[in-house]
């Protein structure tokens, strides 16, 4: 009886210390995320009044994983039966994959698990964007199209039209969710590719197509 007390004071004292930070640092651990709120408590009109890119520069303060959570629920999460998701997609595909670069490695975010599975160990904020505030921002998000998704019929042209078309939706859901959050970001489309593909072992038909950093404004 003693040895279970002993036992059961250690086990609480392990996760009071660690139980809430422990995901986000573990190398090679996927994060799981949270649920998304069924309100923000900002109506629309609201959110589109406050949509804009952030021109300032983004401090270097974290956003919670909850904020993180919700925007990519907004994103391309699953909001219906059948796995169908918040922003539209051509050919009812779903073949743009989102990942997230942060401070301590590199995720790739998955819908039906609400979670971020781990991708890579290493901070690639800096390197994947023309733009040196990216750098500095609490995540950097980065649109990958997985053309191989699609029939393979299609051009590769159209493909990508297609897929361009697709991210701006979820661009468009991003925008928004960051602004009912108060939460800085923008579409960027000027990647260092090479980087972004490298960082991510893609193949020749997964094309990186977008960033966006996400955090606090300056
Ligand atoms: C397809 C697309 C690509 C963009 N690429 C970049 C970019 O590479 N760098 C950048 O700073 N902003 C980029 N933007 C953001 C635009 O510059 C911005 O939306 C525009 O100036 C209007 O400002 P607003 O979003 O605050 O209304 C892009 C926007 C879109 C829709």
């Amino acid at each position: 009886m003693k040895k279970l007390r002993l036992f059961l004071v250690l086990l609480c004292v392990f996760i009071m210390c660690f139980g809430t930070v422990y995901p986000a640092f573990a190398a090679g651990a996927d994060i799981k995320l949270e649920n998304h709120p069924n309100s923000l408590h900002v109506d629309l009109m609201s959110a589109l009044m406050q949509r804009q890119s952030t021109r300032s520069g983004f401090t270097s303060q974290k956003i919670p994983v909850s904020d993180l959570s919700t925007i990519l629920w907004a994103a391309n999460g699953i909001n219906r039966k059948n796995n169908q998701r918040t922003a539209p997609t051509a050919l009812g595909k779903y073949f743009i994959d989102i990942y997230v670069a942060a401070n301590e490695g590199v995720y790739k975010y998955n819908p039906a698990g609400n979670l971020l599975k781990w991708v890579s160990a290493s901070n690639i904020k800096t390197n994947i964007g023309t733009q040196p505030d990216i750098g500095t921002a609490s995540h950097v998000l980065i649109f990958v199209a997985d053309l191989r998704v699609l029939p393979p019929v299609m051009e590769r042209a159209a493909k990508l039209d297609m897929a361009n078309g697709t991210a701006g939706t979820i661009a468009e859901n991003v925008y928004l969710t960051a602004a009912a959050l108060k939460l800085g970001t923008r579409l960027v489309a000027s990647i260092k590719e090479n980087n972004i593909r490298e960082a991510l072992q893609l193949n020749k038909d997964e094309v990186p197509l977008y960033i966006m950093p996400l955090g606090y404004s300056k």
